[in-house]
């Protein structure tokens, strides 16, 4: 409801017409949607798509479509393995000769966190800057609403939650379980969450992931400052909650993932490859202005 009511005030805003000036200095730009969205849905992604195109002529999109069809794009967001969407989305990266020379990527909520395993898993062709617009970099304890017009699938996913969010079954067929982080039962995340806590090298540290996610030029995360869907909203900017404490909230430079820099963050953070930005309004809702002003640039 929400991401419709807003892109669609994007969409209206501009013309989306054929594009005569092409420019070959901008990097193409791969875009990953959120939960309950497709690819090309043209009141969400394909507004984006337009918007982009609008500001960098030219540029070439590829909005992944995990499946083969926006029905399997739309399901497979509930109910497909993380690391099976990453690999996914990885080959359609590699097969995409428009992308051989590197890319940006922009992910919408869950679609963040997946473009920063992308970036962890598979450095070829490069990732240039990521920027996560509302993703949730130490998962989410609540579920509180629904996006999309269709809350079938959603409600759906609410009761396996219910189920357990650690249970076997939940773990292996639910992608938001897998992301799910229960701060008063740290040690049963880290052991049973099958795709969050894996890339954040909770248990067991790969090597590979750090290396690969420094490679990154900008790594920007955008946090929504009245953020009703994502709890803590802190978590689109890899804070959490303090272990054994629902209220109070940890920042990344506190965070033992970042003193330990397991994945480089610190170092990036040195190198001052990240980007905090607060959008200040409900999960994914900007103007158009805004997303001119803040993320274009990261783009071009
Ligand atoms: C863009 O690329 C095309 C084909 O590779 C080339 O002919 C053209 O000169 C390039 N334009 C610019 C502005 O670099
Ligand atoms: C580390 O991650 C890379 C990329 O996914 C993978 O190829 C490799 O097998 C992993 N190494 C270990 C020890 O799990
Ligand atoms: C909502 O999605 C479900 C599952 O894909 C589908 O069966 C149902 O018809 C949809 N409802 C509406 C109102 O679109
Ligand atoms: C969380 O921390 C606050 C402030 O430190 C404290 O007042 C509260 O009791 C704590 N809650 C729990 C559940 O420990």
């Amino acid at each position: 409801m929400e991401l419709k009511i807003i892109f669609s005030a994007i969409f209206s805003v501009f013309f989306v017409g054929s594009v005569s000036c092409h420019s070959n200095s901008s990097l193409p730009l791969v875009i990953w949607h959120g939960m309950g969205d497709s690819c090309c849905n043209p009141l969400s992604m394909g507004s984006i798509k337009s918007l982009v195109e609008k500001n960098i002529p030219g540029i070439y999109v590829n909005s992944l479509e995990i499946g083969s069809n926006i029905i399997d794009d739309m399901a497979n967001g509930f109910f497909m393995d993380g690391f099976t969407q990453i690999k996914f989305a990885c080959d359609i990266i590699a097969k995409d000769p428009k992308l051989k020379n590197g890319y940006n990527a922009i992910g919408f909520s869950q679609g963040g966190q997946f473009l920063r395993a992308v970036a962890q898993i598979c450095p070829n062709p490069p990732m240039n800057n990521l920027i996560s617009a509302g993703g949730q970099h130490q998962g989410v304890y609540g579920f509180p609403r629904c996006p999309g017009d269709n809350s079938t699938l959603c409600n759906l996913a609410r009761e396996l939650l219910n189920m357990g969010a650690y249970d076997k079954f939940v773990q292996e067929n639910l992608v938001q379980a897998q992301y799910w982080h229960d701060p008063l039962n740290e040690a049963e995340y880290r052991q049973y969450s099958r795709f969050i806590a894996i890339i954040n090298q909770e248990n067991s540290v790969n090597e590979t992931y750090k290396k690969n996610l420094v490679k990154l030029n900008k790594f920007v995360m955008v946090m929504f400052g009245k953020d009703t869907m994502v709890e803590p909203k802190e978590s689109e900017w890899f804070g959490f909650y303090v272990p054994g404490n629902t209220s109070d909230v940890y920042t990344l430079r506190e965070s033992k993932l970042y003193i330990q820099d397991k994945l480089g963050l610190k170092q990036m953070d040195a190198d001052k490859k990240l980007v905090f930005l607060t959008a200040p309004w409900d999960h994914l809702q900007f103007t158009d202005e805004w997303f001119e002003a803040n993320l274009i640039p990261y783009m071009k």
